[in-house]
């Protein structure tokens, strides 16, 4: 059994910098027509410079492969000048409440004090990308976000929001409130509960932000994936750590999934009977939402058995897929 995508696309993707960009970005390219590039670097991507020079650092990375980096900017607030010359070159703009997840200090403090940026943003057209969690009881921090989504979608009804990386069946539930909300939902999140992280032996390559849910939320996640709910896109939010910041007391956030997204998909969308809806979902819904054109890429899945490296290592860094060692059924054709 054979599945081609027509320009798959990764719509929330962590590509990190230097040596570990090296290692990582040729793994996305060979998978993806494209992806929205997250900007959560150290210092953040924030300026003009910063951004066209990340961006040529991740074509050199990326270099050989056809794969368009969506970039995205951090956060802050800027001026309608600064966005009117950023606005030729970013996808959206992602925003994180301070201290949210990894590398997000710089993020921001209060919501209200962001409405203006968001404003302009509106009249312009740049999407709003959120990390949507509160700081609340890490369980309930999505669910004490929705007011905030609820609050921003009334109050800026021509501004595109993405709630990234949704976890709960309420956020899928809110998808159908607000004309102008979409979500992207990662692999792990479609398949792994709070059980899987922590129920049993710890796993740290499955700890992430938001952490894995209930079985009732990821089961919600699920279904609205598989039925390519019109406003959902895959998203993967890979985000790769190196072994020692993983395996470690203080066990950074984050899954690293680009290598098998795809596969894993394939086979998930298989056994429930959903193939046929991989296209919209990794694909079809983006271009649609975000108006998109993507280069033209054909990847063939095929149902072949494929083992799992237990690590990825080049220029100096490790890093541990999901599924490390593991044999999974569909792969990737050469
Ligand atoms: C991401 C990272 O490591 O950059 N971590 C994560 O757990 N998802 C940041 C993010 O998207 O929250
Ligand atoms: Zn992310």
């Amino acid at each position: 059994m054979e599945i081609t995508l027509d320009s798959p696309l990764d719509m929330h993707l962590h590509l990190r910098d230097s040596q570990m960009l090296k290692l990582v970005a040729p793994l996305s390219a060979q998978s993806f027509a494209g992806a929205v590039v997250m900007p959560n670097l150290v210092p953040p991507v924030n300026s003009a410079a910063s951004l066209h020079a990340y961006r040529n650092r991740v074509e050199e990375a990326t270099k050989g492969e056809i794969f368009q980096p969506y970039m995205t900017l951090f956060f802050q607030s800027y001026t309608e000048q600064e966005l009117a010359s950023l606005r030729p070159d970013i996808f959206g703009i992602k925003l994180y409440p301070a201290g949210a997840t990894t590398n997000s200090e710089g993020g921001v403090k209060a919501i209200h004090d962001a409405e203006g940026t968001m404003k302009i943003m509106e009249e312009m057209g740049i999407p709003l990308l959120v990390h949507g969690e509160s700081h609340g009881f890490v369980m309930d921090r999505e669910e004490e976000f929705l007011h905030v989504y609820r609050h921003l979608a009334t109050a800026f009804p021509k501004l595109t929001i993405c709630m990234e990386h949704i976890t709960t069946a309420s956020a899928v539930q809110l998808l159908d409130e607000f004309e102008n909300l979409c979500a992207t939902v990662t692999l792990q999140h479609l398949i792994i509960t709070l059980d899987d992280v922590a129920g049993g032996m710890l796993r740290p390559h499955l700890f992430c932000k938001p952490i894995a849910k209930r079985p009732e939320d990821r089961d919600a996640l699920l279904q609205a994936a598989l039925a390519a709910h019109p406003k959902l896109m895959f998203g993967s939010d890979s985000a790769p750590h190196p072994i020692h910041a993983k395996e470690a007391c203080g066990c950074a956030a984050g899954v690293f999934t680009a290598p098998i997204a795809l596969p894993v998909l394939a086979d998930l969308f298989e056994r429930h009977g959903a193939l046929e809806k991989l296209q919209d979902f990794v694909s079809g819904n983006a271009c649609r939402l975000h108006h998109l054109t993507p280069p033209v890429k054909h990847i063939t899945l095929a149902k072949k058995d494929m083992t799992v490296p237990d690590v990825y290592e080049g220029y100096g860094k490790n890093v541990v897929p999901m599924k490390a060692g593991e044999t999974i059924s569909w792969s990737i054709r050469s």
